[in-house]
């Protein structure tokens, strides 16, 4: 008998509940666990919901008088090992929860509220009313960190290991900013330390740099569950934060590793392949007084996806070379 995998919802990024289900009983009678997972790459890649899938295997029931305490905790590691298998990388939750109901019930349940007036600066909507004041008043990168680590506005903390800051050395002259950490960098708090960050270590090392003389960040301090792209109000409410990290940190240039940090810095709607391997602006207070040439660029995560297009990068790297040379010889 084969299981296969159905899901109720198939909105990248959102929370995915998933039933096992044997497609050759009448009525679909679901024959194993139902769980939650995040929406991540395995299910836009197919691998949750085409072919047979592994069949769970069986814990002991709750209760039972089995003595032996070793074949429960082989049962249960089996049971994880099943679920890693098969695509779920996030325990969302013991059981499984209609957030969208939920939702709906929370708003009509709760009667409105008067909020004491609070040190906490308290999320706007949009969160980068609040975000603006909180990183302008950062005058040093400790100060900032502490900031974002401390700020309640972006909920992917709460979802998130560690924070994630920078990894370099500040006032190098290029500032390297990706789109947001990945599985293992927040693990470890640091940025592209992944396998897409040893490609970005090769490039770095084809034109003489290395983590000793550039300065790494994200627009995202926290890994978005199962590495969904971020939603505009994530990056809209970190901007800020991103901008004030540039001003503290001090490069000549920035470069813009990929489509993400390319729209929300440069504000654009242009996609990277057009963008990509041109100088551009940041703009880094409202008037725009402050600004910095930026290079968009392919994303390494992207290039391990697509190494044909690693030329256009080797391009852009060179052209990268040449700017920090003339910066460096000048000073
Ligand atoms: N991808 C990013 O954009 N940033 C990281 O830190 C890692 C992977």
């Amino acid at each position: 008998m084969k299981d296969r995998l159905l899901g109720t919802s198939l909105w990248e990024g959102m929370p995915l509940q998933v039933k096992l289900y044997c497609p050759d009983v009448h009525n679909r009678k679901p024959v194993g666990s139902v769980f939650n997972v995040w929406h991540d790459e395995a299910v836009t890649q197919g691998k949750l919901n085409t072919g047979p899938a592994p069949v769970p295997p069986e814990l002991p029931p709750d209760g039972s008088d089995q003595s032996d305490q070793s074949d429960q905790s082989q049962a249960e590691q089996a049971l994880l090992e099943w679920y890693i298998a098969v695509g779920a990388d996030e325990a969302v939750g013991d059981a499984p929860i209609n957030r969208l109901q939920a939702a709906a019930q929370t708003t009509a349940a709760t009667p409105p509220q008067h909020t004491p007036p609070s040190a906490t600066p308290r999320p706007s909507h949009s969160g980068s009313v609040d975000a603006n004041a909180i990183a302008a008043a950062c005058q040093t990168l400790e100060e900032l960190r502490q900031a974002i680590e401390t700020f309640p506005g972006c909920a992917l903390k709460n979802t998130a290991n560690k924070t994630v800051f920078a990894d370099g050395v500040a006032g190098s002259s290029v500032m390297f900013i990706g789109e947001a950490p990945g599985r293992e960098e927040d693990l470890q708090g640091l940025p592209f330390v992944g396998a897409a960050g040893q490609l970005l270590d090769r490039m770095l090392h084809a034109i003489g740099r290395d983590r000793t003389c550039v300065y790494i960040s994200n627009i995202l301090n926290w890994r978005p569950p199962g590495n969904r792209a971020p939603t505009v109000d994530e990056a809209m409410t970190m901007l800020p934060f991103i901008k004030r990290h540039i001003i503290l940190a001090q490069p000549a240039v920035v470069v813009l590793l990929g489509g993400t940090s390319a729209k929300y810095l440069l504000d654009t709607t242009t996609g990277i392949m057009r963008l990509r391997g041109r100088w551009a602006e940041v703009s880094l207070d409202e008037g725009g007084a402050a600004h910095l040439p930026a290079l968009p660029t392919l994303h390494p995560a992207y290039l391990l996806r697509q190494p044909a297009h690693k030329r256009l990068a080797w391009q852009d790297f060179l052209a990268l070379k040449a700017r920090l040379d003339e910066i460096e010889a000048r000073a």
